[in-house]
């Protein structure tokens, strides 16, 4: 069976840990914005038939623009973001018909060094286990603090593992999951954390070193 996946890339962040004028997400790397090279890297990858974006409006022109300048031809859809990032995937995944797709991934904008490899994993997993993510070991000892800065406990980093996009689902799974946290006001970081406040294993596969979320002027420096 052929497999359908969309890609929903929210976009829609303001950046505010980045500084400058401008969303991260529109910040150049080799003089093209950081959203462009995450587009680029889906139009290499034939598993990935459409993708969806979600942005601010105020950015939907420019947007645009660049995407027929880059001569884009996957993107079949820009939304409006939402509030939080999983206002702005909910948005996304209300636009899709039923059965149009077996497979959602979500991949942030501001991972543009993703492997096409990591991408093909995660669509070939979701479609086994339903629900997938890419995920690193911590390298450091991590800690849990109180508000006053003091340390409350030492965590096993052996049960730990550090997460990262893009996150594949089975369609299914992801819009019920959605729809279960909406109803229920539950809010989280990762699209993961709702497939499992709703019930649904979740499997893990190793991530990349490189697959770095562009965060600060450090970031993209290193
Ligand atoms: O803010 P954070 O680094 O977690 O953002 C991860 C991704 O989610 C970014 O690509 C950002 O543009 C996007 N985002 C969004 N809508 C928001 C907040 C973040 O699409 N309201």
């Amino acid at each position: 069976m052929i497999m359908k996946c969309v890609a929903i890339i929210p976009a829609a962040g303001i950046g505010t840990r980045f500084g400058g004028t401008m969303p991260k997400q529109f910040s150049e790397y080799e003089s093209i914005p950081i959203l462009i090279h995450t587009l680029k890297l889906f139009e290499r990858i034939n598993e990935v038939s459409s993708v969806i974006i979600a942005i601010t409006p105020s950015w939907e022109e420019y947007t645009n623009e660049m995407i027929v300048f880059h001569g884009l031809k996957k993107v079949y859809k820009i939304i409006a973001g939402g509030k939080e990032r999983q206002d702005s995937v909910s948005n996304a995944l209300d636009t899709l018909e039923p059965n149009e797709y077996d497979i959602v991934i979500i991949h942030d904008a501001v991972r543009p060094f993703v492997s096409p490899e990591l991408v093909r994993k995660i669509i070939l997993t979701a479609n086994e286990f339903g629900a997938v993510i890419p995920a690193l070991k911590p390298k450091e000892t991590i800690k849990q603090i109180d508000e006053n800065g003091m340390v409350q406990k030492t965590l096993d980093r052996s049960v730990l593992c550090v997460v990262q996009t893009p996150q594949g689902f089975k369609t299914e799974i992801i819009i019920s999951a959605y729809k279960k946290a909406i109803k229920e006001n539950y809010h989280a970081t990762d699209d993961a954390a709702l497939a499992e406040y709703a019930g649904y294993p979740v499997k893990v596969i190793d991530g990349e070193e490189t697959n770095i979320k562009i965060t600060t002027q450090f970031d993209i420096q290193f």
